[in-house]
């Protein structure tokens, strides 16, 4: 890519990190997630799977989409064209919104197992509000969990017992600053596919509730969710599967469809709304009845723009069968990087669902990771080690990633050690500079 410079975003954070604690309001979207000092930050527009930054460079996202929110790419036109007549017929009133039902329906509908439907418009929020209707339908207040569940003081206050509670869950060195500390002994955590590891935390505390994430980077084992199912209903558990992330990508509905084995209570988010902002939680009755017995209440609940938005992405789902293109695409990306692995002698482990490809170095990953971010920015394309498939990943659009892929490993096959870090600082330096001069 010629003439890449990426001057306002980097001055813009600069400002933010003085005014916004943290610099912005999500781990995921900082640039030292990326590359501290060249990452352009912000965006001005952003369509299909293209986005421009503040600077007129015009991207290729090959890498989070929104961190997962926006399957059928960015400004999609069918669920804009909903909204857009949503915002000019009024988006809020002291009166409900009819869609709130409709898309409860729907939901019921496509999880025959559920019957009662909540929403809200963060999953963290959606997974304090199943952990309240849980605890509340119990009488119990200790939960396991497996996965990463939110920001809340339910969920953060795993660390409060061992400060490596979250560590294969989350992140390393999470401190639970500001939890309170009487929650500690509330949250056990246990390791995908161990139900060893559960049974043992089950024998030893009465909970409330199992939250897990159906699947992550690794899939259960043939069998696994029925144990856990199995051993919630044998001690009054209450089952919640988080499908914050895995739900309405590889499928018209959770992932637990797939697998067959139905929870108690499930939640959605990310992909439902193609990025508008909306989370559901649903459940059987007899456990979603107890939000009525407790306060679960919330003025931006009731907005209109996340409930018609998540009707025109499922019904855009269910008419397309997205969940086909996207896994297809999520295996051709796995497949091509494997090829080149093999080509360039660089060693991948590839994992993750079809549709969350990762590939990992299996030596000094971060800064391979780095060589690779830098690389492809140049080439004026967003991408790490990690793609959220969007059906905006077309075809021609992932031959494009590959041939500056082919390039770049290429170029990492034959590096030496110590050129690699200085090549990852520098060679992007030397352009940004050139440009701003
Ligand atoms: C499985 C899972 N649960 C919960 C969350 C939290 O959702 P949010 O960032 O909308 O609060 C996420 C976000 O990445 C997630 O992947």
């Amino acid at each position: 890519m010629k003439n890449l410079k990426i001057k306002k975003g980097q001055d813009l954070y600069k400002k933010a990190k003085k005014l916004i604690p943290g610099g912005n309001m999500l781990l995921s979207k900082r640039p030292e997630m990326f590359l501290p000092d060249f990452w352009p930050c912000y965006f001005s527009k952003s369509k299909g799977c293209v986005v421009w930054d503040l600077d007129k460079n015009k991207y290729i996202d090959m890498s989070i989409m929104g961190i997962g929110t926006n399957i059928l790419g960015y400004g999609h036109s069918e669920v804009d064209k909903a909204v857009l007549r949503t915002v000019q017929d009024g988006n809020m009133s002291t009166l409900n919104c009819p869609e709130e039902v409709f898309l409860a329906e729907k939901l019921i509908e496509l999880h025959p197992w559920a019957e009662m439907v909540r929403y809200a418009r963060t999953g963290g929020e959606a997974n304090a509000i199943a952990i309240r209707i849980a605890r509340a339908a119990t009488g119990r207040d200790k939960v396991a969990i497996c996965g990463y569940h939110g920001w809340h003081d339910w969920y953060l206050a795993t660390n409060l017992q061992d400060s490596k509670g979250l560590e294969e869950h989350l992140l390393t060195g999470l401190e639970p600053n500001g939890v309170p500390r009487n929650l500690k002994g509330s949250v056990y955590p246990f390791s995908v596919n161990n139900i060893e590891q559960l049974r043992k935390i089950v024998s030893e505390n009465k909970l409330a509730a199992v939250k897990m994430e159906v699947q992550r980077s690794i899939p259960p084992y043939p069998g696994f969710l029925e144990e856990v199912k199995s051993l919630c209903s044998k001690n009054g558990i209450v089952l919640i599967f988080d499908e914050c992330t895995s739900g309405f990508r590889e499928n018209l509905g959770g992932k637990h469809l797939k697998f067959k084995v139905n929870p108690d209570l499930a939640m959605f988010g990310k992909a439902i709304g193609n990025g508008y902002a909306i989370n559901a939680i649903i459940g059987k009755r007899k456990y979603m009845k107890n939000a009525e017995k407790t306060f679960i209440s919330s003025t931006f609940w009731t907005e209109r723009v996340g409930s018609v938005a998540a009707l025109s992405t499922i019904k855009y789902m269910e008419k397309n069968k997205t969940f086909k293109k996207i896994i297809a695409q999520g295996k051709k990306i796995k497949n091509k990087w494997k090829e080149l692995s093999i080509k360039y002698k660089i060693d991948l482990d590839i994992i993750s669902m079809d549709s969350i490809p990762i590939f990992l170095f299996k030596t000094n990953h971060e800064i391979k990771k780095k060589f690779i971010i830098n690389e492809m920015l140049k080439e004026g394309i967003l991408a790490s080690n990690i793609i959220y498939v969007s059906i905006s990943h077309t075809d021609e659009i992932l031959k494009y990633y590959f041939r500056k892929l082919d390039k770049i490993f290429h170029k990492l096959s034959i590096i030496s050690k110590q050129n690699l870090e200085k090549e990852a600082n520098k060679s992007l330096l030397l352009s940004h500079f050139k440009r701003m001069n």
